[in-house]
């Protein structure tokens, strides 16, 4: 069969990550978290000691980031200059100043090559997936880097079901204290990354999946029908 690509995009706590990963998984193909790869950029120039304001020497920095990034969903791998930064990146420390990095033009444009080199390596056989193809997911896979995706889907969910999500994820309960603890974080994030990228309203063509009343194993399902209804 043709080597199929999958592009999800999705505000934060829409389940984006767990549920591409999931899809991923199930269909045997290649995964690619792209936010991962801003999270690490991040955690790059900090652990660099860059200045976030100074936009020129975080694109050299990015530029001349050594990343590896693994693409089996059922392996997860990041490394940066070698160290396993799996864990780091979902911290406090990393989200709150990853939008001033994802907002600078140059540096989406280095990943943005990245992600669709990685994307072609994916429809080729002796990669992981052996050529079959590839779910990628973020805020503009089915917007700017994979436009021509078989299929493309935008996650959504209410701000009350992605705030709980995020607050089970941080603190382990989506009681109000929790909820409050995460929605700045979460709000705000959303807001940043809105000046640069679209991922609130579907563009044409791309299919609206709502989460908000779905569990993860009912939204995995959903996507999967899209996803045998166009290929
Ligand atoms: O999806 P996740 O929450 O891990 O993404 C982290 C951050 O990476 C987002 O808040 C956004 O700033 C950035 N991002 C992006 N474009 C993507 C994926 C993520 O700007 N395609």
């Amino acid at each position: 069969s043709q080597p199929v690509v999958v592009a999800i995009d999705g505000p934060s706590g829409s389940g984006k990550s767990s549920v591409s990963r999931e899809v991923a998984r199930r269909l045997g193909l290649a995964y690619l978290d792209t936010g991962a790869m801003y999270r690490a950029a991040t955690w790059w120039c900090l652990r660099s000691e860059i200045d976030l304001a100074d936009t020129a020497a975080v694109a050299a920095a990015v530029r001349a980031m050594p990343l590896d990034q693994g693409v089996d969903p059922s392996v997860e791998k990041l490394e940066v200059d070698g160290a396993d930064v799996r864990a780091d990146i979902r911290e406090t420390w990393i989200s709150e100043k990853v939008s001033a990095v994802a907002t600078n033009l140059d540096v989406r444009a280095e990943l943005r090559r990245l992600q669709r080199e990685a994307i072609a390596g994916q429809t080729v056989p002796d990669s992981f997936s052996e050529g079959r193809g590839i779910v990628a997911e973020g805020r503009d896979i089915t917007t700017v880097v994979a436009p021509d995706a078989d299929v493309r889907v935008l996650l959504t969910a209410s701000e009350e079901a992605r705030l709980a999500r995020r607050a089970r994820e941080l603190h382990g309960a989506a009681d109000a204290a929790a909820v409050d603890a995460t929605r700045d974080q979460v709000l705000r994030r959303d807001r940043d990354d809105s000046t640069v990228v679209e991922f609130q309203v579907a563009a044409d063509g791309v299919v609206t999946v709502d989460s908000s009343d779905l569990d993860l194993e009912q939204t995995v399902d959903a996507v999967l029908d899209v996803v045998a209804r166009l290929t």
